[in-house]
C-alpha cells in the first residue's frame, strides 16, 4: 500500500510539471497562471450570456433581471405572444403591433402601462391592426407571468 504510493506519486509531480511547462511555453513564459486563464472563459461566457443587457438597464421598480428572463421564455412559450407579434417583438401586419419601436398604442409604454394592456388585451374597436388582442393574448397565464412577460416587453424599447 505504502509502496503503491510512494510510487504512483512521482510520475503524478512529474506529469504535473509536464503540464505546467506546457502552459508556460504557450503563455511565451510571461507568469505561471497559464492553466487558470485557459479554464475561465468557459465559465464566464456561460454564465453572462444573457443578462449583460439587461444588467446594465435600469429595470423599472418591482422588476428584476429574472424576470425578465422568464418573461423571454413566456413570451416565445406558453404566453405565445409571439405568434402575433413575431418572435422578436417586430409585429406583424394585421396581427399583433410591433413591441420594439417605442410607439405605444394602447398605454404610456410604463411598465404598468404594459402589464394593464397584457391583462386586460385589446378589443377590434381600438386595435389599429383590426384584430383584437384578447386577454393575456387568449392564455391563462397567472398574474405573476403576466409580469414576467410585461418586463420582457418593457425592456424590447427601453
Ligand atoms: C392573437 C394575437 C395576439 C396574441 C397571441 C398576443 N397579442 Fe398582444 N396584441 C395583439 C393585437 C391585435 C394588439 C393591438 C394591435 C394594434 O392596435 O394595432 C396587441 C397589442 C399588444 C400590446 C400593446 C402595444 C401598444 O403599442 O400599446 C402589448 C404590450 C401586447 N400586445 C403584448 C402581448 C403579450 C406580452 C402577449 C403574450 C402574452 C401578446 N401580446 C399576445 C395581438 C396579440
Amino acid at each position: 500500500m505504502r509502496d503503491g504510493a510512494s510510487d504512483l506519486q512521482p510520475r503524478r509531480l512529474s506529469a504535473a510539471f509536464l503540464f505546467l511547462g506546457l502552459g508556460l511555453v504557450a503563455c511565451g513564459g510571461s507568469t505561471g497562471d497559464g492553466t487558470e486563464a485557459a479554464d475561465s472563459p468557459a465559465e464566464t461566457s456561460e454564465a453572462s450570456a444573457e443578462t449583460p443587457a439587461v444588467a446594465a438597464m435600469e429595470l423599472p421598480d418591482g422588476v428584476t433581471a429574472a424576470m425578465v428572463d422568464e418573461g423571454k421564455q413566456i413570451y416565445s412559450g406558453a404566453g405565445i405572444c409571439f405568434t402575433c407579434h413575431g418572435q422578436a417583438g417586430e409585429g406583424m401586419p394585421n396581427l399583433g403591433a410591433n413591441l420594439t419601436d417605442g410607439d405605444w398604442l394602447h398605454s404610456d409604454g410604463s411598465y404598468e402601462g404594459i402589464v394593464a394592456t397584457i391583462t386586460e388585451g385589446v378589443t377590434a374597436q381600438k386595435s389599429t391592426s383590426g384584430s383584437p388582442m384578447v386577454a393575456r393574448g387568449g392564455t391563462n397565464l397567472p398574474d405573476e407571468q403576466v409580469r414576467a412577460v410585461a418586463a420582457y416587453v418593457w425592456t424590447l424599447s427601453n
